[in-house]
This record gives structure tokens, C-alpha cells and sequence, in this order.
């Protein structure tokens, strides 16, 4: 059995998915392929070649401690105890998505494991089941764009995404045009921890005015505390823009779309509060490349990766000069299995 599923970058939508929010993520090229043999032993044993640590987990697995330790045992572990697979078996995971640069490379291997473990079940119960293994895994309480675009994702589109019916669109990604993540190469222990307070942040502030998602700039007066207003801002206009990018993505309007990655981006920064001062010195360098139609931070912030809307024949004059790691994105489909 040959499983694969894709990282994903997120076009707009930031810090929107546990809110029911919207959010505008893609499948990208870059995957987890896992080559896997069940066998009759209660053992599942799998390499990997981005660790030199082996896999070990032994059947049936009854549920993960919370622990410090975040090595992608966990991650076998905390699939296997959704999938909860009769038998164990050996494989090998290989995969293409640089680890911990915002580009869900845990995503992509919980997907693929759980596909070659043998899940059962609907496209969503697969996404909502790898969402609680990640939980499981690391204790970061995170939303369900990664798992859902790694499942859900579509060749040539981008998928909008409605974190309250969890249904998603697939809207067509212009020709021309590709996505270009720069690694910041911060990895911040620090992030996981301001994940959890800014979802709490969010939570006060719906205890207040009710759900964001359905909540407008106006009901922001009904927020006394000016922290949870700024956060609560960022939420309400950002899946404002997330709703104006998917138009104009599918009208072809590159230069809007790309104006309103800058604003997410800024509002991010001064509402939100996940930027940091390398993560904008990218975006205002990428936003000054020839070509580039916007440029934001990806993912939850801290550190990672910032992403550009750029014409692909610019990226070719520029791309290489920059000394941070690059990758060139492209959308890609979701997850697939074959015998
Ligand atoms: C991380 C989480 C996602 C989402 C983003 C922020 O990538 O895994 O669920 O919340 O942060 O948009």
C-alpha cells in the first residue's frame, strides 16, 4: 500500500479556522508518501527519512499522555489510536514538506499514515480525525484548514474553506501565477503556547458579542478590553477578506488579491499580534520583487514561512538571489491511496 498527501499553504484566512471562520488555503506539491505492509504482528514499525529515530508503537494504543516530547512518534502513535488498526505492519514515510516551516508537514504525514493504516470513512471524518490526532499528538488545540486541504485539496485551485459547515470550493488559481514561500527559519517553542492564548482571546471575546464568524465591525464598541477588540477585528475583517479574495481569485484580479494579502497581513501584525520583525521584513521585500502581487505571513505566526502572489516569469528573475530557503508552490490535489 502507497499513500500521499500534501502540505498546504494558506493564501488568506489566518487565525479564522477555530472560530468557524473562512479561510482560503491550497494543497501544494509537496508531500508525504508513506509505503506501507501490514503484517500480523501487534506492532507497527515505520522509518522515516527526516528522523533517524525509528517508529515503534505497539497495538492497540488507548489513548497518549500529554508529554514534552513532540517527535513524530507521537504522531504514529496518535494515528494509530484513531485509525485503531487490527494488525501492525512496517513501512517507510518520505516526504517532501520542509518540517516546521508553516507548510503542514504534520498534516500531510497524519493523513498519509492514517490512510495506510487503513481509515475508514468519509473524506471530513478522515480530516476531523487526523485534527484530533494532531491535538493528541502535541496539545495545540489547532483548527482544521491543514487536514481539511490536505484531504480536500484540488489540482489548479484553491479551496475556500467555511470552518462552520466545513464545506469546501474549490476556486481556480490563475494561470501564470504561483505561490512563493520564504522560510524565516525562526522555529518559536513559543508559538504552540500563544496558538492556545489567542484562541482563548477569541473565546472571551465571543463570551461578549457573540460568534465572530457572524459578528460585524460594529459590534466591536461592545468590547471594552482594547486587547480582545484588536483580536476580535482581526477575525471579523479577515474573514471579510478571505470573502473578497475567493471573488476576486476567481475573477482572475491578481493585483485585488493581492492587496488584500498585504492587509491581512498588517492586521495580523498590529491587530493580532503573531508577526514578528523578520516575518515583515520578507513580506515588504517580496511585496517589492517584480511580479509580486501581495505577500503575508502563513500559518500561525511566530515564525515560518511568508508567502507572495507572484507571475511565474518574475519568480524566475529573482527567486535565486535570496539567501533564505525558498520553494516554489503550485496547487496540488488532495490526499490518494493505492494498493
Ligand atoms: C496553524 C493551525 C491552523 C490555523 C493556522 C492559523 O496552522 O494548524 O489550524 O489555525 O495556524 O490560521
Amino acid at each position: 500500500m502507497r499513500t500521499w498527501a500534501p502540505g498546504r499553504v494558506n493564501l488568506i484566512g489566518e487565525h479564522t479556522d477555530y472560530t468557524g471562520g473562512l479561510t482560503l488555503p491550497m494543497a501544494i506539491q509537496l508531500g508525504t508518501t508513506v509505503e506501507y505492509e501490514p503484517s500480523s504482528e501487534p506492532l507497527i514499525r515505520l522509518e522515516s527519512d527526516q528522523d533517524p529515530r525509528e517508529a515503534w508503537v505497539r497495538l492497540p494504543v488507548d489513548g497518549l499522555r500529554p508529554s514534552a516530547d513532540a517527535s513524530w512518534v507521537r504522531f504514529v502513535a496518535a494515528v494509530a489510536a484513531q485509525v485503531g488498526p487490527a494488525h501492525g505492519g512496517r513501512g517507510r514515510v518520505r516526504s517532501t514538506v520542509p518540517l516546521g516551516a508553516g507548510l503542514s508537514s504534520s498534516a500531510a504525514l497524519e493523513v498519509a499514515l492514517a490512510l495506510a493504516l487503513g481509515f475508514r470513512g468519509s473524506p471530513l471524518e478522515l480530516a476531523l480525525a487526523c485534527q484530533r490526532a494532531e491535538h493528541a499528538a502535541i496539545g495545540v488545540p489547532s483548527g482544521i484548514m491543514d487536514q481539511l486541504a490536505s484531504v480536500a485539496g484540488r489540482a489548479g485551485h484553491a479551496l475556500l474553506m467555511d470552518c462552520s459547515s466545513l464545506a469546501t470550493t474549490p476556486v481556480p488559481f490563475p494561470e501564470g501565477y504561483e505561490v512563493v514561500a520564504l522560510d524565516s527559519g525562526v522555529r518559536r517553542r513559543l508559538a504552540s503556547s500563544a496558538y492556545a492564548e489567542r484562541r482563548s482571546e477569541c473565546r472571551a471575546a465571543e463570551a461578549v458579542i457573540g460568534p465572530l464568524r457572524f459578528a460585524s465591525p460594529e459590534d466591536l464598541t461592545g468590547l471594552a478590553d482594547p486587547l480582545l477588540r484588536r483580536r476580535a477585528r482581526h477575525v471579523i475583517t479577515e474573514n471579510a477578506r478571505v470573502e473578497e479574495a475567493a471573488a476576486a481569485l476567481g475573477r482572475g484580479d491578481t493585483g485585488a488579491f493581492g492587496q488584500l494579502m498585504d492587509a491581512s497581513h498588517a492586521s495580523l501584525s498590529s491587530d493580532f499580534g503573531v508577526s514578528t520583525p523578520v516575518l515583515d521584513e520578507l513580506a515588504s521585500w517580496l511585496r517589492s520583487q517584480p511580479g509580486v502581487a501581495g505577500a503575508r505571513l502563513t500559518g500561525a505566526g511566530f515564525g515560518g514561512c511568508v508567502v507572495a502572489l507572484a507571475e511565474s516569469g518574475g519568480v524566475d528573475r529573482w527567486f535565486p538571489e535570496r539567501r533564505h530557503p525558498a520553494w516554489r508552490l503550485v496547487p496540488a490535489g488532495g490526499a490518494t491511496s493505492a494498493p
